[in-house]
């Protein structure tokens, strides 16, 4: 079968990755992809805001598979599009993605459904921002309720910058029109977790979960980035607390969804904050997450499509997912400025030789190819990631891989699972 990725980020090099050892699949295309998922897919120019450009691909290369990577096109309704003319599609609808491009809708479906998330208000104006203020202690989280590529959270130690942060979304300077409406909310303290599972609409299967490292600095400082890497393992969330997550968090929410006549199929991502009152919902995605999908589906041993297919023709199981024991981690390296401003153009050194080591494979992120060579196209270059039996040996092998590779004003977090190392 042909299958089409959109998408061009880490994320759809390791779907790519993965779809390709399917005895299944025998060509994959993606679009617009990069200079990475070149060697890996043919790719094709394509633009993810506009559904005609994506349905005029689609007519293109008559895909028997489209997996949707972004949120964008998704919330653009690419899915009821293309299942409209007959593509079949892994993801939610338009209406379903609500879940993850706005927060204040995804803040109230979880009220209404009893699912446990910090305490929020929902504010259009500065009025709503003071009224809203007193019920609250400090820290408090503002969020621009649209999409916002991770960057429209930001922590506020006092009531003077909240306002401050909220006047500056509210008047699109910080986030554009996402922050046209802010969402007030309760600061939890605790382990975040990424718990996805895929959906059929009804039934619900647990992917392996992983934590993303989402700030930009060392021991989680600065600002907040759309992630700077990831670790899955078997211990990161025992049996009995995936079950728990499934039965109080994940089956709620898509029969929630389906109650309120937007059937969710597709990946539904889950952002926790384990707090000591147990653990709560921060946000949803849509779709598999970036750089999570990478250390994930680096652990997967079965056959991808077939769960991508259970979950379009509704008939997702337990069984559709077989895991690999080992741990893996992926180390975002990203331009320097990145979450800010950064240069792009700069030649990437010392990927073959990363590649090599046991264990080891590069996804490309932001990056492009010319004459044989890779430059950085984008804030996140690479995810280089890692599989090992054990945590110590894969945090040695990414690092020791991570050590290879070069280019001007190059960054990344080293403390990628140290603190999941430190209790192991
Ligand atoms: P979100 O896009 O809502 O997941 O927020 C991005 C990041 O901001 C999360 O991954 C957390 O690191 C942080 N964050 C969001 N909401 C809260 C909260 N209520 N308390 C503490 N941190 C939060
Ligand atoms: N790593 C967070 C996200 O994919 O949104």
């Amino acid at each position: 079968m042909k299958v089409l990725v959109i998408g061009s980020g880490g994320r759809e090099h390791a779907l790519v990755w993965k779809l390709r050892q399917s005895r299944r699949v025998s060509k994959v295309y993606c679009a617009p992809g990069n200079g990475g998922i070149a060697d890996d897919a043919e790719c094709l120019p394509a633009n993810v805001k506009s559904v005609d450009s994506l349905l005029a691909l689609a007519n293109q290369v008559r895909p028997d598979l489209t997996v949707i990577g972004p949120e964008l096109p998704l919330m653009l309704g690419v899915v009821d599009e293309f299942t409209r003319l007959g593509w079949r599609t892994f993801g939610p609808t338009k209406a379903a993605a609500q879940l993850e491009s706005s927060k204040s809708f995804a803040k109230g479906f979880l009220q209404r459904h009893h699912i446990p998330t910090a305490p929020y208000a929902i504010c259009n104006s500065m009025d709503d921002i003071q009224e809203a203020l007193p019920h609250f202690h400090m820290p408090l989280v503002v969020k621009a309720d649209g999409l916002a590529a991770g960057k429209g959270v930001v922590i506020c130690k006092t009531k003077e910058e909240v306002a401050s942060i909220a006047a500056e979304m509210l008047s699109g300077k910080m986030v554009g029109e996402a922050g046209s409406r802010v969402v007030l909310e309760e600061c939890l303290q605790g382990d975040e977790l990424s718990f996805l599972v895929v959906s059929d609409g009804e039934r619900v299967a647990p992917l392996v979960a992983a934590q993303d490292h989402k700030r930009i600095g060392d021991g989680d400082t600065g600002p907040n980035t759309g992630g700077m890497g990831a670790y899955s393992t078997k211990t990161i969330v025992d049996e009995q607390m995936s079950q728990w997550l499934v039965q109080h968090v994940a089956r709620p929410v898509v029969a929630g969804m389906k109650a309120e006549g937007a059937e969710y199929k597709g990946i539904l991502y889950c952002g926790l904050m384990m707090t000591a009152r147990g653990p709560m919902v921060l946000e949803f995605n849509c779709r598999f997450g970036d750089p999570e999908t990478q250390p994930i589906l680096m652990r997967l041993e079965s056959d991808l499509v077939e769960a991508l297919e259970a979950s379009i023709d509704g008939r997702v199981s337990d069984g559709d997912f077989r895991w690999s024991p080992d741990a893996s981690v992926c180390v975002v390296m990203s331009s320097g400025g990145y979450p800010g401003t950064f240069e792009v153009g700069k030649k990437i050194m010392g990927l073959e030789e990363a590649g090599k080591i046991e264990g080891v494979k590069v996804f490309h992120a932001g990056t492009s190819k010319r004459d044989g060579a890779y430059y950085t196209a984008g804030g996140r270059v690479l995810g280089v990631t890692a599989r090992a039996a054990d945590l110590r040996t894969v945090v040695d092998r990414v690092y020791s891989a991570v050590s290879k590779i070069g280019f001007e004003g190059i960054n990344y977090r080293k403390d990628i699972a140290a603190r999941a190392l430190k209790k192991s």
